[in-house]
């Protein structure tokens, strides 16, 4: 029987998570299908509300209920499907970058956070999540030279340092799920440590 797994993979924004996607989506694409996807986003309707996310102005609230609108959407139309039918699910980012950004960086409440969590995503969790750590400094290095920011992206320091403590307390409080990757290390180095968590799990 396939064994279907939903892995999410997070981190601030130029933590370098992308590159890892692929190369973790070519070793596990030998054991079984594979798909991969991406948040906000995944649906039509889900890839216009993230238009708006990362361009459009809007308040705290109005940010996080569209990421929740996003979220709902993607499993009821992908994700879901996709489990059920024993396809392993790698998601570039998930309900705990709204607790680390939303969360940690707007000062959202975490309890009303966690409502949500509840309503939207009826229990499911993600079975590992990569935890793409890096200091904000160097990840602002990393974007600087790679593209143009987005609404995220233009912050400062101190919001991705936030963003980052919201992350380090989503690790604290599910270390079973959460692994922690040091993605300030040269990307060979980074592929080993995901080979070496893989392993781990026997996966
Ligand atoms: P990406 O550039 O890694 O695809 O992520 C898009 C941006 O959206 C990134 O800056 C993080 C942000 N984001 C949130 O603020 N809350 C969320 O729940 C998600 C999934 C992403």
């Amino acid at each position: 029987m396939t064994v279907s797994r939903f892995i999410t993979f997070e981190g601030i924004d130029g933590a370098g998570k992308s590159t890892h996607i692929e190369s973790l989506k070519a070793r596990l694409a030998a054991q079984g299908p594979v798909l991969s996807t991406r948040e906000p986003g995944g649906t039509p309707l889900a890839e216009q509300l993230r238009e708006m996310v990362l361009h459009s102005g809007m308040g705290p609230l109005t940010e996080l209920l569209l990421v929740f609108a996003a979220r709902r959407d993607h499993l009821d139309k992908v994700i879901e499907p996709a489990l059920a039918a024993g396809t392993t699910v790698l998601c570039d980012r998930f309900t705990d970058a709204t607790f680390a950004y939303q969360g940690g960086g707007r000062g959202m409440d975490l309890a009303q956070l966690a409502t949500l969590e509840q309503w939207v995503q009826q229990g499911r969790q993600p079975d590992l999540t990569l935890w793409f750590d890096l200091p904000a400094e160097i990840a602002a290095q990393r974007r600087a030279a790679a593209r143009a920011a987005d609404r995220f992206e233009q912050l400062d320091l101190e919001f991705f340092e936030r963003v980052r403590a919201g992350y380090q307390a989503r690790a604290n409080a599910a270390p079973q799920r959460i692994a922690r990757i040091d993605a300030s290390r040269p990307v060979v180095e980074v592929a080993a440590q995901i080979v070496a968590v893989m392993e781990q799990r026997g996966w």
